[in-house]
């Protein structure tokens, strides 16, 4: 007897009013479909199989090699979705066929797990996952009779007023008896008010033929559906506390967790302190001892052990061991920062090496520079690298010295141990060990400020 399961996903999600599909927005940095076949690898199984239709290569785009996909051409509702998935899979008579949908990102393993083996156990003709939710406003009541049976499911927009007080909620996720599925959903009818074929009216199908149905309760924020903005942000909430939780069991200290955004491809080391407003994207990964934030947004970046970052953005960079970002940096792609060195205040670099130790304190832009060990650049320093055409690169030695205010036209290459005068504009190379200064001689006039004032009063006496 074998497990085979469907994902249903073919459907535009219209309440969200956008042009990606429903199950291609993120949570946590991940679509919801990759959400949702993720947990489906926690359960045994023979068989998944994807409905896709609306958006269709965008949603196979998303989804892991190897995973099947069945292609609803015209969305005529879930239980249409559903007969296109076993009309992909063949007979599955003796089999369970596990439905749900692509939009419920909190579901986990181990709940998904209980309903299949509820349902084996019991030898009902489906056992549905409910929940009972406060806000109950969208989703199908569950009906139970006296003995408190489910007897069927109303969808919000066909329930009476009497039926919509119900707060006990179908969780759009069943494991079916294959033989009964596919006999009942032969059945089904699209009178309704939304004018579809809807698959949770096939329990009413299996209480009508007085076949068993077994529900399994689990808690309102598992099973959460996402059809509107306002419930996808409900969604991420419950996404952030449990990702944070598990960082904080695992040594991560935050200062407010309600304020720390870690995507879920984000690998931290224990011993990682980070405080609020931390934004962490993509591969971004965190070494043991490092403070990040406040305010930090780093994206498919690493930020090595011990090392210090605050008030920055980075985006594919590499921060070395110890090293200092911030405040109110800019670390873009290529940056490789290493060893103790530093990004200070109002700092740009952009595919740029820092040497173990080296240093950019203030106001400066690193644009295609290989800076060496323990160079030191001056306040107010520009790597001139793009001359309208072609970006070129500039090299700094290690120990350099360039002073303050200096433009490193590139390509240009400053040898080790030289130093550049403040406030000069470098156009050729400076050989190891020497100053290069460019700037015109200072004059001096003595006693200027006497014969302006007297200049001054001549003028008024003359009016
Ligand atoms: C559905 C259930 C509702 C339940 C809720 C739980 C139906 C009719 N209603 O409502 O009882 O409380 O889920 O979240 O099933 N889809 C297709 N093809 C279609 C239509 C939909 O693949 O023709 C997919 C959608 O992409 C989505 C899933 O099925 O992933 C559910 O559809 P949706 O429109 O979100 O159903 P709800 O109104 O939320
Ligand atoms: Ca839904």
């Amino acid at each position: 007897m074998a497990v085979r399961s469907v994902v249903l996903a073919a459907g535009q999600g219209t309440r969200m009013k956008s042009a990606i599909p429903k199950v291609l927005h993120e949570v946590a940095g991940r679509p919801m479909i990759r959400w949702v076949l993720d947990s489906l690898q926690g359960v045994e199984l023979d068989q998944v199989v994807v409905v896709v239709g609306y958006g269709a290569e965008l949603v196979e785009a998303a989804l892991p090699d190897g995973v099947e996909t069945a292609f609803q051409e015209v969305q005529l509702g879930t239980g249409h979705a559903t007969q296109v998935a076993l009309d992909h899979i063949g007979p599955v008579t003796g089999d369970t066929v596990l439905v749900m949908a692509g939009d419920t990102p909190l579901l986990q393993a181990p709940t998904i797990e209980q309903l299949v083996g509820l349902r084996s156990r019991t030898g009902s003709a489906v056992s549905l996952l409910t929940a009972e939710i406060p806000d109950p406003t969208g989703y199908g009541r569950v009906l139970r009779d006296p003995w408190g049976r489910v007897v069927q499911i109303v969808e919000h927009g066909d329930a009476s007023a009497a039926e919509l007080s119900i707060q006990e909620v179908n969780g759009g996720v069943y494991a079916f008896d294959g033989e009964h599925l596919a006999k009942a959903l032969s059945q089904l009818g699209s009178r309704n008010q939304q004018g579809e074929y809807y698959l949770p009216d096939v329990v009413a199908v299996f209480s009508a033929q007085t076949l068993s149905l077994s529900a399994l309760r689990t808690s309102p924020e598992e099973l959460a559906g996402v059809n509107s903005h306002d419930q996808l942000a409900e969604v991420e909430a419950v996404m952030r506390r449990r990702i944070n939780r598990e960082w904080m069991a695992a040594g991560v200290w935050m200062e407010d967790p309600e304020r720390t955004y870690v995507h879920a491809d984000v690998t931290l080391a224990p011993g990682v302190r980070l405080y609020a407003n931390v934004h962490l994207e993509g591969a971004t990964n965190v070494g043991a001892g490092a403070v990040v934030g406040p305010d930090v947004f780093a994206r498919d970046s690493d930020i090595g052990p011990e090392a210090r970052v605050w008030y920055a953005v980075l985006r594919e960079a590499v921060v070395g061991e110890e090293a200092e970002v911030g405040p109110y940096a800019s670390v873009r792609p290529g940056s490789v920062l290493g060893a103790r060195s530093k990004v200070g205040t109002f700092v740009e670099t952009k595919n740029a090496e820092l040497g173990e130790g080296a240093k950019v304190p203030h106001l400066s832009y690193m644009g295609d520079a290989r800076i060496g060990r323990d160079a030191n650049v001056g306040a107010g320093t520009v790597t001139c690298n793009y001359d309208g055409v072609e970006k070129h690169e500039t090299v700094i030695g290690d120990r350099a010295f360039i002073g303050s205010d200096t433009m490193l036209v590139a390509p240009v290459d400053i040898g080790a141990d030289a130093t550049t005068g403040a406030g000069s504009t470098i156009t050729r190379d400076v050989a190891p060990g020497a100053l290069a200064v460019e700037r015109s001689t200072q004059r001096e006039i003595p006693g200027y400020a006497d014969r302006r004032r007297e200049r001054q009063r001549r003028k008024v006496e003359e009016t």
